[in-house]
């Protein structure tokens, strides 16, 4: 059985995206992999908690990929992580869901790669700053992967863009590589 990955995107003005959604659109042609807009899904914050389970259910790695605002997700993401993450299923005593699963954040931001260190302008890397995102991982029992940022998106060229894009794309192939393996050791 081949794995699969579901990228949940956050991008409230996707139709201003210069980056994001060029990523979204690319990856989701990739074998195994889906993209749920999360701002098209639920533009009035309403997440239907039973269906986002089931799509964390029925994957093998979880792509939260989004542009950073302020320092961290969009509104929606937040919203959703809050009411999705329900305790009993993806924590909690006995609470075995999300186990084992994959967890990568792909994260565009305005701010330079020097802007984002301790000398920077922003003080700390984007990894530090993604850190609540790894203790969410850690407290579900996933796994969190070395998150991958696209720095200054507005004015990278397009090479670079498809630079990243490419990233994207094998660090998604390997992860999933790497779960049809363990998911052909289990059957
Ligand atoms: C409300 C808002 C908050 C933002 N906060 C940040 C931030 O904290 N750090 C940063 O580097 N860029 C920030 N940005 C810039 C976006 O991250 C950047 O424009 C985006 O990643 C570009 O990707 P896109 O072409 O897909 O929109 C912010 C933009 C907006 C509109």
């Amino acid at each position: 059985m081949s794995a699969t990955a579901v990228v949940l995107f956050a991008h409230p003005a996707e139709e201003a995206s210069r980056t994001g959604a060029m990523l979204a659109d690319k990856v989701e042609g990739m074998n195994g992999v889906s993209v749920r807009r999360l701002y098209d899904l639920y533009p009035d914050f309403d997440v239907h908690v039973e269906q986002e389970q089931a799509a964390w259910d029925a994957a093998d790695v979880i792509v939260l990929q989004h542009p950073f605002y302020w320092y961290s997700s969009p509104a929606l993401l937040k919203e959703y992580l809050d009411v999705v993450l329900e305790h009993g299923w993806a924590y909690g005593k006995g609470a075995r869901a999300l186990s084992g699963k994959s967890l990568l954040s792909v994260i565009t931001t305005g701010g330079s790669d020097a802007a984002y260190s301790a000398a920077g302008h922003n003080q700390f890397t984007v990894e530090e700053l993604l850190r609540p995102f790894e203790a969410t991982a850690h407290l579900c029992g996933m796994t969190y992967e070395p998150p991958l940022t696209l720095h200054n998106a507005n004015h990278v060229s397009d090479d670079m863009r498809a630079d990243f894009l490419g990233t994207y794309e094998r660090r998604l192939a390997s992860l999933l590589a790497a779960r049809s393996v363990e998911v052909g050791r289990v059957a």
